[in-house]
Protein backbone atom coordinates (compact mmCIF):
# COMPACT_ATOMS: atom_id res chain seq x y z
CA UNK A 1 0.00 0.00 0.00
CA UNK A 2 1.16 3.24 -0.82
CA UNK A 3 0.25 6.32 1.62
CA UNK A 4 0.49 10.09 -0.41
CA UNK A 5 -0.76 12.14 1.94
CA UNK A 6 -1.53 15.89 0.60
CA UNK A 7 -2.72 19.68 2.40
CA UNK A 8 -6.18 18.29 1.59
CA UNK A 9 -8.65 19.27 -1.21
CA UNK A 10 -7.69 20.60 -4.46
CA UNK A 11 -4.28 18.84 -3.97
CA UNK A 12 -5.03 15.53 -3.37
CA UNK A 13 -7.95 15.68 -6.45
CA UNK A 14 -5.25 16.70 -8.86
CA UNK A 15 -3.42 14.15 -7.87
CA UNK A 16 -5.74 11.56 -8.47
CA UNK A 17 -6.56 13.46 -11.76
CA UNK A 18 -3.22 12.55 -13.27
CA UNK A 19 -3.44 9.06 -12.06
CA UNK A 20 -6.38 8.63 -14.00
CA UNK A 21 -5.40 11.06 -16.52
CA UNK A 22 -2.00 8.83 -17.21
CA UNK A 23 -3.60 5.48 -17.13
CA UNK A 24 -6.05 6.62 -19.70
CA UNK A 25 -3.37 7.53 -21.59
CA UNK A 26 -0.84 4.77 -21.37
CA UNK A 27 -3.63 2.00 -22.40
CA UNK A 28 -6.39 1.70 -19.49
CA UNK A 29 -9.57 0.62 -20.84
CA UNK A 30 -11.80 0.03 -17.90
CA UNK A 31 -12.26 2.74 -15.45
CA UNK A 32 -14.26 1.83 -11.86
CA UNK A 33 -15.53 5.20 -10.58
CA UNK A 34 -17.26 5.65 -7.17
CA UNK A 35 -19.71 8.47 -5.79
CA UNK A 36 -19.18 10.25 -3.19
CA UNK A 37 -18.01 14.00 -1.69
CA UNK A 38 -14.42 12.62 -1.93
CA UNK A 39 -14.00 12.15 -5.78
CA UNK A 40 -15.89 15.55 -6.54
CA UNK A 41 -13.25 17.51 -7.19
CA UNK A 42 -11.49 14.62 -9.38
CA UNK A 43 -14.51 14.46 -11.14
CA UNK A 44 -14.55 18.47 -11.83
CA UNK A 45 -10.60 18.32 -13.04
CA UNK A 46 -11.81 15.19 -15.14
CA UNK A 47 -14.64 17.99 -16.84
CA UNK A 48 -12.43 20.44 -17.16
CA UNK A 49 -9.63 18.93 -18.81
CA UNK A 50 -9.06 17.25 -22.48
CA UNK A 51 -9.04 13.62 -21.38
CA UNK A 52 -10.99 11.59 -23.58
CA UNK A 53 -12.98 8.84 -22.66
CA UNK A 54 -15.22 7.91 -25.58
CA UNK A 55 -13.64 4.85 -26.52
CA UNK A 56 -13.49 3.59 -23.00
CA UNK A 57 -15.81 1.62 -20.29
CA UNK A 58 -17.19 2.84 -17.05
CA UNK A 59 -18.32 0.65 -13.70
CA UNK A 60 -20.00 2.00 -10.89
CA UNK A 61 -19.09 0.26 -7.59
CA UNK A 62 -22.70 0.56 -6.51
CA UNK A 63 -26.70 1.94 -6.89
CA UNK A 64 -29.12 2.49 -4.28
CA UNK A 65 -31.96 -0.19 -4.64
CA UNK A 66 -35.36 2.28 -4.99
CA UNK A 67 -34.16 5.09 -6.49
CA UNK A 68 -35.03 5.53 -10.34
CA UNK A 69 -31.90 6.33 -12.50
CA UNK A 70 -33.14 10.15 -12.59
CA UNK A 71 -33.75 11.01 -8.92
CA UNK A 72 -31.58 13.28 -7.69
CA UNK A 73 -29.67 11.54 -5.22
CA UNK A 74 -29.52 8.43 -7.56
CA UNK A 75 -25.36 7.60 -8.38
CA UNK A 76 -26.28 7.30 -11.78
CA UNK A 77 -27.76 10.86 -11.63
CA UNK A 78 -24.58 11.54 -9.91
CA UNK A 79 -22.34 10.66 -12.11
CA UNK A 80 -24.04 12.20 -14.71
CA UNK A 81 -23.65 15.30 -13.52
CA UNK A 82 -20.03 14.84 -12.46
CA UNK A 83 -18.51 13.22 -15.29
CA UNK A 84 -20.95 11.70 -17.91
CA UNK A 85 -22.50 14.50 -19.08
CA UNK A 86 -19.76 16.32 -20.58
CA UNK A 87 -17.23 13.18 -20.23
CA UNK A 88 -18.79 10.60 -22.22
CA UNK A 89 -17.44 6.93 -22.09
CA UNK A 90 -18.22 3.99 -25.25
CA UNK A 91 -20.23 2.37 -22.47
CA UNK A 92 -21.07 3.20 -18.53
CA UNK A 93 -22.44 0.45 -16.33
CA UNK A 94 -23.76 1.71 -13.04
CA UNK A 95 -26.56 -1.19 -11.13
CA UNK A 96 -29.59 -0.55 -12.23
CA UNK A 97 -32.21 0.58 -8.41
CA UNK A 98 -35.15 -0.18 -9.92
CA UNK A 99 -34.00 -3.20 -11.43
CA UNK A 100 -35.07 -7.11 -10.26
CA UNK A 101 -32.29 -7.94 -8.18
CA UNK A 102 -31.47 -11.94 -9.21
CA UNK A 103 -31.32 -10.03 -12.82
CA UNK A 104 -29.12 -6.90 -11.85
CA UNK A 105 -26.56 -9.28 -10.06
CA UNK A 106 -26.16 -11.47 -12.55
CA UNK A 107 -25.93 -8.98 -15.12
CA UNK A 108 -23.22 -7.27 -13.32
CA UNK A 109 -21.16 -9.87 -12.16
CA UNK A 110 -20.97 -10.65 -16.28
CA UNK A 111 -20.12 -7.49 -17.27
CA UNK A 112 -17.38 -7.33 -14.47
CA UNK A 113 -16.09 -10.42 -15.75
CA UNK A 114 -16.21 -9.08 -19.33
CA UNK A 115 -14.39 -5.72 -18.36
CA UNK A 116 -11.66 -6.29 -15.68
CA UNK A 117 -11.19 -3.09 -14.32
CA UNK A 118 -7.30 -1.28 -14.67
CA UNK A 119 -8.28 1.62 -12.28
CA UNK A 120 -10.61 1.81 -9.79
CA UNK A 121 -11.11 4.58 -7.34
CA UNK A 122 -12.29 4.40 -4.00
CA UNK A 123 -13.77 6.28 -1.34
CA UNK A 124 -14.40 4.99 2.24
CA UNK A 125 -17.23 5.12 5.01
CA UNK A 126 -16.50 5.66 8.34
CA UNK A 127 -16.80 2.13 9.53
CA UNK A 128 -14.10 0.95 7.21
CA UNK A 129 -16.93 0.24 4.05
CA UNK A 130 -15.65 0.16 0.42
CA UNK A 131 -18.39 0.55 -2.19
CA UNK A 132 -21.36 -0.50 0.02
CA UNK A 133 -19.80 -3.70 1.58
CA UNK A 134 -20.58 -3.03 5.06
CA UNK A 135 -18.52 -4.38 8.25
CA UNK A 136 -18.99 -8.36 8.27
CA UNK A 137 -19.52 -8.58 4.14
CA UNK A 138 -17.19 -11.55 3.12
CA UNK A 139 -14.03 -10.88 1.18
CA UNK A 140 -15.36 -13.51 -1.59
CA UNK A 141 -18.24 -11.50 -2.22
CA UNK A 142 -19.15 -10.48 -5.64
CA UNK A 143 -22.20 -8.40 -7.11
CA UNK A 144 -24.83 -8.32 -3.66
CA UNK A 145 -27.85 -6.42 -1.98
CA UNK A 146 -25.86 -4.99 0.96
CA UNK A 147 -28.19 -3.50 3.76
CA UNK A 148 -26.93 -0.15 4.78
CA UNK A 149 -25.32 0.35 8.62
CA UNK A 150 -26.64 2.99 10.88
CA UNK A 151 -23.83 5.21 10.27
CA UNK A 152 -23.60 4.81 6.57
CA UNK A 153 -27.16 5.78 7.05
CA UNK A 154 -26.73 9.08 8.94
CA UNK A 155 -23.62 10.30 6.89
CA UNK A 156 -24.88 9.75 3.73
CA UNK A 157 -28.23 11.46 4.72
CA UNK A 158 -25.83 14.93 4.69
CA UNK A 159 -27.13 14.44 0.52
CA UNK A 160 -30.77 14.04 1.75
CA UNK A 161 -33.72 16.36 2.43
CA UNK A 162 -33.98 14.01 5.59
CA UNK A 163 -32.76 10.97 7.09
CA UNK A 164 -35.60 8.96 6.25
CA UNK A 165 -35.39 9.49 3.08
CA UNK A 166 -32.07 7.33 2.22
CA UNK A 167 -32.56 4.10 1.27
CA UNK A 168 -31.32 1.34 3.51
CA UNK A 169 -30.10 -1.05 1.07
CA UNK A 170 -28.30 -1.35 -2.24
CA UNK A 171 -26.68 -3.07 -5.03
CA UNK A 172 -23.08 -2.71 -4.52
CA UNK A 173 -19.90 -4.66 -6.22
CA UNK A 174 -18.41 -7.25 -4.05
CA UNK A 175 -14.65 -7.09 -1.90
CA UNK A 176 -13.69 -9.78 -4.30
CA UNK A 177 -14.27 -8.01 -7.34
CA UNK A 178 -12.89 -4.89 -6.34
CA UNK A 179 -10.10 -6.99 -5.42
CA UNK A 180 -9.32 -7.84 -8.90
CA UNK A 181 -8.71 -4.20 -10.41
CA UNK A 182 -5.92 -4.00 -11.60
CA UNK A 183 -4.87 -0.52 -9.67
CA UNK A 184 -7.08 1.18 -6.87
CA UNK A 185 -6.86 4.67 -5.61
CA UNK A 186 -8.41 5.29 -2.46
CA UNK A 187 -9.07 9.32 -1.41
CA UNK A 188 -10.21 10.14 2.10
CA UNK A 189 -9.83 13.87 2.71
CA UNK A 190 -11.99 14.42 5.92
CA UNK A 191 -11.38 13.96 9.37
CA UNK A 192 -13.61 12.34 10.55
CA UNK A 193 -12.40 9.08 8.08
CA UNK A 194 -9.13 9.17 9.76
CA UNK A 195 -9.95 6.15 12.91
CA UNK A 196 -11.26 4.44 8.92
CA UNK A 197 -8.05 5.04 7.60
CA UNK A 198 -5.66 4.11 10.37
CA UNK A 199 -7.51 0.87 10.77
CA UNK A 200 -7.29 0.08 6.90
CA UNK A 201 -3.34 0.46 7.05
CA UNK A 202 -2.61 -0.55 10.36
CA UNK A 203 -5.08 -3.05 11.82
CA UNK A 204 -5.62 -6.64 11.10
CA UNK A 205 -6.77 -7.68 8.45
CA UNK A 206 -10.92 -8.61 8.76
CA UNK A 207 -14.02 -8.37 7.53
CA UNK A 208 -14.86 -5.88 10.07
CA UNK A 209 -13.64 -3.56 8.17
CA UNK A 210 -13.55 -4.67 5.17
CA UNK A 211 -10.96 -1.75 3.70
CA UNK A 212 -8.40 -3.32 5.72
CA UNK A 213 -8.20 -6.49 3.29
CA UNK A 214 -6.19 -3.43 0.41
CA UNK A 215 -3.29 -4.38 2.49
CA UNK A 216 -3.29 -7.32 0.12
CA UNK A 217 -3.94 -6.08 -2.92
CA UNK A 218 -0.77 -5.26 -5.65
CA UNK A 219 -0.89 -1.65 -6.40
CA UNK A 220 -3.30 0.22 -4.25
CA UNK A 221 -2.68 3.85 -3.39
CA UNK A 222 -4.13 5.80 -0.66
CA UNK A 223 -4.66 9.74 -1.43
CA UNK A 224 -5.44 11.27 1.83
CA UNK A 225 -5.31 14.97 3.61
CA UNK A 226 -3.32 15.68 6.76
CA UNK A 227 -6.64 15.40 8.42
CA UNK A 228 -7.57 11.73 7.35
CA UNK A 229 -4.10 10.63 7.94
CA UNK A 230 -3.81 12.28 11.42
CA UNK A 231 -3.61 8.75 13.41
CA UNK A 232 -0.74 7.43 10.78
CA UNK A 233 3.06 7.16 11.89
CA UNK A 234 5.76 9.62 10.17
CA UNK A 235 7.48 6.64 8.72
CA UNK A 236 4.80 5.03 6.81
CA UNK A 237 3.45 8.02 4.84
CA UNK A 238 4.58 10.08 1.91
CA UNK A 239 3.78 13.70 2.35
CA UNK A 240 3.40 15.50 -1.12
CA UNK A 241 3.63 19.22 -1.02
CA UNK A 242 1.44 21.49 -3.38
CA UNK A 243 4.60 22.45 -5.98
CA UNK A 244 5.47 18.72 -6.45
CA UNK A 245 1.49 18.16 -7.74
C1 LIG B 1 -20.89 6.02 0.05
C2 LIG B 1 -20.48 5.22 -1.18
C3 LIG B 1 -19.05 4.78 -1.07
C4 LIG B 1 -18.18 5.96 -0.69
C5 LIG B 1 -18.59 6.49 0.64
C6 LIG B 1 -17.68 7.59 1.14
O1 LIG B 1 -21.23 5.21 1.11
N1 LIG B 1 -21.29 4.08 -1.42
O2 LIG B 1 -18.63 4.20 -2.28
O3 LIG B 1 -16.85 5.56 -0.65
O4 LIG B 1 -19.92 6.95 0.49
O5 LIG B 1 -18.11 8.83 0.70
P1 LIG B 1 -17.33 10.19 0.70
O6 LIG B 1 -16.61 10.26 -0.60
O7 LIG B 1 -18.42 11.21 0.73
O8 LIG B 1 -16.42 10.26 1.83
Amino acid sequence: MKILVTEGNPSGSKLAYKIIRDVNENGGKVFGFATGIAPEETYRLLRESDVDFTDKISINLDEYIGLSNDHNQSYHYFMNRHLFNEKPFKKSYLPDGMGDPEEVIREYDEILEENPIDLQILGIGVDGHIAFNEPGTSFDSTTHISYLDESTIKFNSQLFNSIDEVPRSAFTMGIKSIMDCKKIILLAFYESKAQAIYDTVLGPITEDVPASILQKHPDTTLILSKKSAKLLPENIITYVSDEEI
